[in-house]
Order: structure tokens, then C-alpha cells, then sequence
């Protein structure tokens, strides 16, 4: 399906966005584990939870209630059972990793797959540490892409330095870890998101975090406890540069987390000369939550992005190239080597999409070099298959001189159901 995005001068109003994905592929695995009902409120309702979803139900995981106060019977750590079906993890890399750190502790047989795109993103890096912990895998391109079948079982803790900063990566061997007796140390060469920490502890773990630094001792016996998943800030981000790039008007966004791992869009924003006021400050089970709010109209300069941020803000990529193009100057980001391995190649998704509508973009392996204030056009865009490609360029859009048609919008259902809908509200 395609959409056609007209300019707009304003952008106004007061909003929510939807649950966090992260936390809610997290809340859904470890209630899972639990011994006992846990009520999970505001749930993200996409694609790619409801990919987790489907595959703890193959794993025997029963479900009640209404998406948005889901109650999940947990089965305890040993109570999942063998799947009937091959597990299908779609286009959720999340998904597919952090349940292949489960499956790793599960002393049966399963197969995960994907759609095309995560059949060709990169397993290996959890494929390999899992191994190390003495499960079996196997699978296409010597066990580093999907299809892998997994036979797990009873697990050794490491001690493992991941070579590039990546939740997902941490989170599989903390999930694993689960089903080890003894210490797992994980290192990262720069903090990734904490969430699964973060809820592990909620959950009764004594784990023990210093900076790049997670210490996990097992056994511990995992806690029945509600939470409440806060709305995400990956999907406000595209909102709070609309806002930040409209001539007029102003936005508030209500209940988003905010956990420091990931604000380092707030942080871009403020330095381009955007400020995002953060109100209400609160906090749900370990994570903090906060209203935002942010006035258009501000003059934007462009700015360097270097790797020690960028798993702060590795999904907001997109949007900063968007809002760089109406920034004074140019904006540099480097260091973002692992945005080739995301849904699209997302650096070379974007150079060639933005270059469609008149930018000036140099493409570096690691990054990207945008000149700002250049005449942006509509144009006639691809998602590529990519939910946070297809929402940037409308953001884009908005502020391009005649109109822009955005083909193959699908994508943006794995995170976002309504976004185009509440674009139309916030900017009619
Ligand atoms: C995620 C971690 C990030 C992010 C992804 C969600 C998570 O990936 O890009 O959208 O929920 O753990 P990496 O950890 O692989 O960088």
C-alpha cells in the first residue's frame, strides 16, 4: 500500500504513543517464566509483540484478558513445552534473539524462523556465545542465520565481552543465564538499552550493574509482579522532530519512558537547538516515565553523532538524517555500523530515499554526512520494507516543497498501528 503525504506548516496538540517494544517483548518473555498470573498493562498491540506472543503460545504459554491488561499463566522457568510447529519470529529481531536465549534452557527440540528480511539479519552473535554456554544450534550459513533449530537444556555460565554494543544480544545470554547455576558476566563496549536488567530486577534478581558491566547470579526464583509498560519513545521520536521542524505549534506527548538508554534523542534534539521539557517525572516497575513536551518553530543546527551515543538512539537514525535536513550546517554521524543490520540496510536505505527528495547525503560505512537547508522535494519514496524508514521519510514529507507518495507502508504495523492516522490529527 502506498500513501501520499502532503506539506504541513503546523503541528499541534496532546498525545499518547503506543506501548514500548522493547519492554513489551520483555514483560511478555519473562512473565512467561514465572510461576503464577502476571497482569501486563498497555502492551504494545503490533506485529512484533504479537510475534513474541504467538511463539510463547507454541511454547504452551496461555493468555487471557484484553491486549491492553493481558494476563499471561506463567509457566516457570521448566514449564514450557516442546512446539508442535516451527516458532516464527517474523520480521522481529527482538523476537527471534531473545527467545533463542530461552530456547537455549529448554531441554527439547524447536525451530525459529522469520519473514525474508530476519532470515538474513546476523545470529551468529548470539548463536555463538549460547553455544559457549553449552547449548545446541543449528542452521543455515554454519548456525548465523535463520532457520536455526535449537536443543537446549541445562546451561554453564561465561563470562562474555560482546563485540558490539547490542540489547538484544545481552538480553538472549541473561535469559539463558536463567537456566545456569552460578555467575554470568556480560560486557559491553558501550551500555546498550537496560530493560531486560531493569525487569529482572523488578522481577527479584540481585544483579549486580556497573556501567558496560552485568552480573547475574542464578538460581533465583523469579517474582509474579504486574507492570505497566510506558509508551515508546523510539515511536514519539518521529513525532517530537515533526514538532521540532513545523514552523508552528507545539506537542505534547504523555507517558513515555525514559530510561536514560534511551534518550539520546532528547539529548540531539536539545543540541541541535530543540529542547524537549520533560514533566511529571515517574516510574514504572524500575523504569522511569515522564510527559513530553516541545514547542515548533526553533532554528536547528546541524551536529556530530559519534558511536558512544549511538545505543541510545540506534532506532532514531532515521529521523535525526530527517531532521539534519532542515538543520544550518552539516550533521555527521559515524560510528552507526549497525544500522546495515537492522530491518534494511538503513544507511544506505536512507541515503538513496533522502537523495530522492533532493538532499545532500554522503553515505560512509559506518554513518552518514547530510547537508542541512538544502531544497527538500516530494518525491516518490520507498520504505524498503522498513517500518521506521517508511515513518521517517513522512516526517520528511511534511516539510517538503509538493507532495510525497511513500510506498509500501505495511511495515510500519510492526511498531506502530495509527501512526499515519495520528500524523493526519497532530498536522490537520
Ligand atoms: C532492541 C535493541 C536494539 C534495537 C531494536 C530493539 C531491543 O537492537 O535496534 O529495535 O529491544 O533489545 P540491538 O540491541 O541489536 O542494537
Amino acid at each position: 500500500m502506498d500513501i501520499t503525504v502532503e506539506p504541513r506548516e503546523q503541528l499541534l496538540g496532546q498525545t499518547r504513543v503506543p506501548g514500548d517494544k522493547s519492554i513489551s517483548h520483555r514483560a511478555l518473555i519473562l512473565s512467561s517464566l514465572v510461576e503464577g498470573t502476571v497482569e501486563l498493562e498497555g502492551l504494545l498491540e503490533a506485529g512484533d509483540p504479537l510475534s513474541t506472543y504467538k511463539c510463547l503460545q507454541g511454547l504452551g504459554v496461555e493468555f487471557y484478558g484484553d491486549w491492553n491488561r493481558l494476563k499471561v499463566k506463567g509457566k516457570g522457568l521448566r514449564g514450557l513445552r516442546e512446539p508442535e510447529d516451527v516458532l516464527n519470529a517474523e520480521n522481529s529481531g527482538t523476537t527471534a534473539r531473545l527467545l533463542l536465549g530461552v530456547l537455549a534452557g529448554q531441554p527439547f527440540f524447536s525451530t525459529l524462523t522469520g519473514d525474508t528480511s530476519l532470515r538474513n539479519r546476523p545470529m551468529g552473535r548470539v548463536t555463538e556465545p549460547l553455544k559457549k554456554m553449552g547449548a545446541y544450534l543449528d542452521g543455515r550459513h554454519n548456525s548465523t542465520l535463520l532457520p536455526l533449530y535449537v536443543r537446549g537444556g541445562d546451561l554453564t555460565p561465561i563470562r562474555y565481552t560482546l563485540p558490539v554494543a547490542s540489547a538484544q544480544v545481552k538480553s538472549a545470554l541473561l535469559l539463558a543465564a536463567l537456566y545456569t547455576s552460578g555467575t554470568t558476566e556480560i560486557i559491553e563496549p558501550v551500555c546498550s538499552r537496560d530493560h531486560t536488567e531493569r525487569m529482572l530486577c523488578y522481577l527479584g534478581s540481585g544483579m549486580k550493574r556497573e556501567k558496560e558491566r552485568v552480573i547475574l547470579e542464578t538460581p533465583f526464583k523469579l517474582k509474579a509482579r504486574r507492570i505497566q509498560i510506558p509508551g515508546d519513545i523510539s515511536s514519539a521520536s518521529f513525532f517530537l522532530v515533526a514538532a521540532a521542524l513545523a514552523p508552528r505549534g507545539e506537542l505534547l506527548i504523555e507517558e513515555v519512558g525514559i530510561n536514560p538508554t534511551r534518550t539520546g534523542i532528547l539529548d540531539v534534539l536539545e543540541e541541535m537547538g530543540a529542547g524537549v521539557k520533560i514533566l511529571n517525572k515517574r516510574e514504572y516497575n524500575f523504569e522511569p516515565v515522564a510527559d513530553l513536551f516541545i514547542k515548533s518553530g526553533a532554528s536547528l543546527k546541524g551536529i556530530e553523532i559519534n558511536s558512544k551515543i549511538i545505543p541510545r538512539l540506534v532506532d532514531e537514525i532515521p529521523v535525526i538524517a530527517v531532521a539534519a535536513l532542515f538543520a544550518e550546517g552539516e550533521t555527521v554521524i559515524k560510528g552507526a555500523g549497525e544500522l546495515r543490520f537492522k530491518e534494511t540496510d538503513r544507511l544506505s536505505a536512507l541515503t538513496l530515499e533522502l537523495r530522492k527528495m533532493g538532499a545532500v547525503i554522503k553515505e560512509l560505512p559506518d554513518g552518514l554526512i547530510i547537508k542541512g537547508k538544502v531544497r527538500i522535494k516530494g518525491s516518490c519514496c520507498s520504505s524498503h520494507g522498513d517500518h521506521r524508514i517508511a515513518m521517517a521519510l513522512a516526517v520528511a514529507a511534511l516539510f517538503a516543497r509538493g507532495e510525497t507518495v511513500i510506498q509500501e507502508i505495511e511495515p510500519v504495523q510492526v511498531s506502530f498501528p495509527g501512526f499515519f492516522e495520528l500524523l493526519q490529527n497532530l498536522t490537520a
